[in-house]
């Protein structure tokens, strides 16, 4: 009887590799990542996490190797075009338009998506129903990062790339966090995560990227400063 073959991973990174101004950020990173995992992503300042999350989010280009989506490379530009659909994309820069309400902030993104219905559980689930209608500018660092993640719901995209999402949140803010990846990954949902903190994640992966170091000056940089030192 023909062995079935295992099913592809719904990402893989094959031996990747990404320079930055002529430095070697990333150097063959491998991971295999199907429906329903996490990845964490670890290791020192500087060391290529959000580096990494960017390339997946296909605003990096691998400079060897390939991240493949259902098996296609996805620096492909017919690729790209669907698979970054699948994304949800949350790091530092949070694009809250401060004269926005926080149910707007939220809204425009739903609205943008073609959905509708879903803004308004996420701002409550997330804690922020009682805010909804005041002004973005008014939130604190913790409330900005709560409306991100309720956008993340609102919106509602398989794969989640989060950039050290649990900056600024509290304890019960962090457990809500941890909460909203579990249940994406129950639906089959990917979460990869960029983390100093920790974040309590069930059979997570993690890799954790080796520390990167200051390299010889380039022409470039020479160029800049005006000479070597
Ligand atoms: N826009 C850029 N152009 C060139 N090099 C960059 C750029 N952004 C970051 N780098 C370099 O890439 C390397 C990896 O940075 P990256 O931001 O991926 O690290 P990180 O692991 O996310 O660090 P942190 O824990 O501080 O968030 C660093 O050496 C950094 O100086
Ligand atoms: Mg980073």
């Amino acid at each position: 009887m023909a062995r079935r073959k295992p099913p592809l991973p719904r990402l893989l990174l094959d031996n990747v590799s990404c320079m930055r101004n002529a430095q070697q950020i990333l150097r063959n990173v491998n991971a295999s990542i199907h429906d329903g995992a996490g990845l964490v992503l670890s290791g020192t300042n500087g060391s290529g996490k959000s580096t990494l999350l960017r390339m997946l989010a296909g605003f990096n280009r691998p400079t060897a190797g390939q991240v493949l989506w259902n098996g296609h490379d996805i620096t492909d530009s017919g690729v790209f075009h669907q698979y970054k659909l699948q994304l949800n994309w949350l790091s530092l820069k949070d694009a809250i338009k401060d004269k926005f309400t926080v149910l707007d902030n939220v809204l425009w993104y739903e609205l943008l998506e073609g959905k509708q219905g879903n803004s308004m559980a996420a701002i409550e689930l997330m804690g922020l129903g009682k805010l909804a209608k005041e002004k973005s500018r008014m939130l604190s660092m913790g409330q900005r990062k709560r409306l991100q993640l309720a956008r993340l719901l609102a919106i509602d995209r398989p794969i989640w790339l989060l950039d050290e999402p649990s900056v600024a949140l509290d304890v019960e803010g962090t457990k809500l966090l941890e909460y909203i990846i579990h249940e994406h990954r129950k639906k089959g949902g990917i979460v990869i995560v960029a983390t100093h903190l920790p974040i309590a994640m069930e059979d997570a992966m993690v890799l954790r990227l080796p520390p990167r170091f200051p390299r010889l000056m380039t022409f470039v940089d020479m160029l800049d400063r005006g000479g070597p030192d």
